[in-house]
């Protein structure tokens, strides 16, 4: 067998062997960490790296009752669009049970969310809160199963693009 053959192997179990190499709670930290790049560059894939299938999310208003993967993913990108977004994670304090199956974690955001078209366009809202979230390991990795969106001031700027 040629080399280059043999390299998906090797990459695949380059991967397999860096994700084992980080402690539960810096792979928990991974996942929390990759949401804003599935959101921000609203990327639908990467929801699946981030959420269990079975997950439930609470963003609260509109966004309160979102049931299974597909509906979270959905309807947060429904809500993004023509919006350019950035969510910047802060304080993360991480919380795992006995069993290492099990976890929570209270992650503080600041989300910076910019109208990019139509008449809105430079109309910007700024949202600080922090997500609540029970997380479980499953064999691809852990995965938020349930979030619970809280804001923690009033918000800033055009509340009607948020
Ligand atoms: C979602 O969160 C809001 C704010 O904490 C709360 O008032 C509401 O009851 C929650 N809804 C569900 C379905 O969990
Ligand atoms: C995890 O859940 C327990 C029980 O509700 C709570 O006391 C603890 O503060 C939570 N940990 C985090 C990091 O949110
Ligand atoms: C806020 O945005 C809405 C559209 O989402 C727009 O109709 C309204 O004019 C904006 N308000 C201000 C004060 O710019």
């Amino acid at each position: 067998m040629r080399l280059s053959q043999l390299l998906p192997t090797f990459t695949f179990l380059a991967s397999a062997l860096a994700q084992s190499s980080l402690t539960a709670w810096e792979q928990i930290h991974q996942t929390l960490n990759t949401y804003p790049l599935a959101i921000d560059f609203k990327n639908g894939p990467r929801f699946n790296d981030v959420f269990s299938q079975d997950a439930f999310a609470n963003y609260t208003g509109p966004l309160a009752n979102l049931q299974g993967i597909d509906a979270i993913r959905d309807s947060l990108l429904a809500s993004v669009a023509g919006l350019a977004t950035q969510h910047q994670l802060g304080t993360s304090v991480i919380d795992i049970d006995a069993s290492g199956t099990n976890a929570n974690s209270t992650t503080y955001f600041t989300a910076n969310l910019v109208s990019v078209a139509g008449s809105t366009a430079g109309d910007f809202t700024v949202l600080f809160g922090l997500y609540r979230d029970d997380l479980v390991k499953s064999a691809d990795g852990w995965r938020i199963n349930k979030r619970y969106l809280e804001f923690m001031t009033p918000n800033l700027g055009n509340l009607t693009l948020g």
